[in-house]
This record gives structure tokens, sequence and C-alpha cells, in this order.
């Protein structure tokens, strides 16, 4: 289980628990109903599913704790041993459900897109991404070693690192935002105005809700809240999986974080490689606000 090789599925690395159990995967049954929401890993996944959960609850935070983050939300290429499967998880819950997925757009199980069910992709810049997962992959030991920081950013860079490229990643999913219902949107817009982003999210929901609620679902969902409360930060998983000793699972939480990692020659190879990766893309991400 721990420090095991990624797999390739279709191409792209996957953790060998879900490379495993691919044929189940694949075959999941979505409803129309459902919402899942869809990340390259970093990108603020639990921050979103927790806003989610608020607002599916109407503000109720006690009803939000009733559950880790993971089990309110069906984890779908989730395989861990002892565990209901994610597609286990997703299918034992009451409509509608919630879900979360790492998957590449060409992944993702074919029954979502046929049933046209709803999807948020929540995107983060490629070298916050790229140190916030670092970080990850050193605490989270279901990932290979990342080695060390320069020798992680090579990796990162070529898409060598589990769920593949980040820049395959963005750009596959911003593709499909053209023929599916996706709401795409950045965690620097999330940092920079939380409340405008919660409204995104209502309206793309179709849901309302009142003042005092959009106020407890903000105040609920600060990184600060987020950072403290056991049903939100993973401290319910055992250390031996993810080691909040070696780093916190609700790290920093800031955009631009990338700036103490990075050196200049980094720096510059890496905006160097990105023009070329994300040429012909319109994607705009900002790296600082
Ligand atoms: P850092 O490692 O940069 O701190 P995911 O949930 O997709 O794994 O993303 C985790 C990243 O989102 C971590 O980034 C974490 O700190 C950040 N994050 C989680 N909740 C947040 C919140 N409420 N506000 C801001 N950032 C948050």
């Amino acid at each position: 289980l721990l420090r095991l090789k990624l797999v390739p599925v279709q191409g792209v690395p996957m953790l060998k628990l879900t490379a495993d159990n691919w044929p189940e995967i694949e075959a999941t049954q979505a409803r129309p109903d459902d919402l899942i929401i869809a990340t390259y890993p970093k990108a603020g996944t639990t921050w979103v599913s927790e806003i989610v959960d608020m607002i599916y609850n109407s503000g109720d935070a006690e009803k939000c704790k009733r559950d880790a983050i993971h089990v309110r939300l069906a984890f779908i290429e989730a395989t861990f041993p002892g565990l209901p499967t994610g597609v286990q998880q997703l299918n034992a819950m009451k409509p509608p459900r919630l879900g979360k997925t790492h998957l590449p757009a060409q992944l993702l199980p074919q029954s979502f897109w046929d049933k046209k069910s709803k999807i948020i992709y929540v995107a983060r810049n490629a070298k916050d991404s790229a140190v916030s997962y670092f970080h990850f992959y050193k605490m989270a030991k279901v990932h290979p070693e990342p080695g060390t920081w320069p020798e992680y950013l090579e990796k990162f860079m070529a898409g060598d690192v589990a769920f593949g490229s980040w820049y395959d990643h963005v750009k596959g999913w911003w593709q499909k935002t053209r023929d599916h219902p996706i709401l795409y949107v950045f965690y620097e817009d999330m940092k920079e105005d939380p409340r405008r982003e919660v409204l995104k999210l209502l309206r793309f929901l179709e849901r309302e809700v009142s003042d005092e609620v959009l106020e407890k679902i903000l105040h609920y969902t600060s990184f600060q809240e987020m950072k403290s409360n056991p049903m939100a930060n993973y401290r319910t998983i055992p250390d031996e999986l993810m080691d909040q000793n070696v780093s916190p699972f609700m790290r920093k939480g800031i955009t631009g974080d990338w700036k103490n990692m990075f050196t200049v020659a980094q720096n510059e190879k890496f905006d160097e490689d990105y023009v070329r990766k994300m040429s012909g893309s319109t994607l705009q991400f900002r790296t600082e606000l």
C-alpha cells in the first residue's frame, strides 16, 4: 500500500490501488442529479467540497460535521483496503449524491457524460499546485517517494506524478466545458473573493440561500476554520497513511507560496516549458494576487 510505484491507466500514471480497480471505476453509473467536483490534486478540492456540502445542508455546520469530508463526498477512484470503494460509496448514497475525482477528463467514467451530471472543476496555478503536491507526496504515503524538491519538480513537469500531467488535466477539462455542464473555477479567484465565488457556485447549482446562511458558509469554509476542523482537515486518517507531522493537510492555503520553493533558475526553466505546454490554450492562470 505504501510508497508503491504508479501504474499507467490508458497512459496516465495512477496510484496502483486505482489502477487495480479500474474496471469497477470505469463502469460507474451516474445520475443526472449527481454533482461531481473534479480537480487536479491540490487545487482546492476539499475547500470546494466543504462549500458544496454546506450549501446542500443549508449552512448547517453541525450536520456537516457528522462525517469526515472524504465520507460526505464519494472519492470515485478511491480503493483503500478494508473500506468500501469510492464507487460503492457513491452507490450507497441517497440522491442528490456528491462525488469527487482527480481523473483527467478523458478517464471520467462515461456515464457522467451521458447523464449530463453537473461538474465543478477547480483549477489552481501550476506553480502553487506543484509545491502543494510536493508536500502532499511527502505526507501521504500512498504516493511514491517524491525525492528532493528539484527531483520532484522535474517529475511534475514531465507529468510523471499521480493523475498525470497538470497541463493536460487543466486543458482537457477546459475543452469539456464546451459541451457539458461544467463550472470551471479558479483557486486564485476563491482566495481573492470567496463571496463572489460562492455566489457563482450557488447559481450553477440553482440554489439560493439567505444572507445569514451565506455568512455561515463563508465563515465555516475559511482556511482557519477548516484547518481546525477534524471533519475537514483529514486528521481522522491514520498517520501511517497521511502523516500530518510531516506536513499538515491544511498547510498554508495561500497563492504565491511557490516563491518560497522555486529558485530563479527553476522558475525560468518552468516558465519556458509552460509556454510550450500551454500554447494554443486560452486558459489564463494567476500565480500571485
Ligand atoms: P497548500 O498545500 O498550498 O496549503 P486539495 O483539497 O485539492 O487536496 O487541496 C489542498 C490545498 O488547498 C492545500 O494547499 C490546502 O491548504 C488548501 N486549502 C484547503 N482548504 C482551504 C481553504 N478553506 N482556503 C484556502 N485554501 C485551502
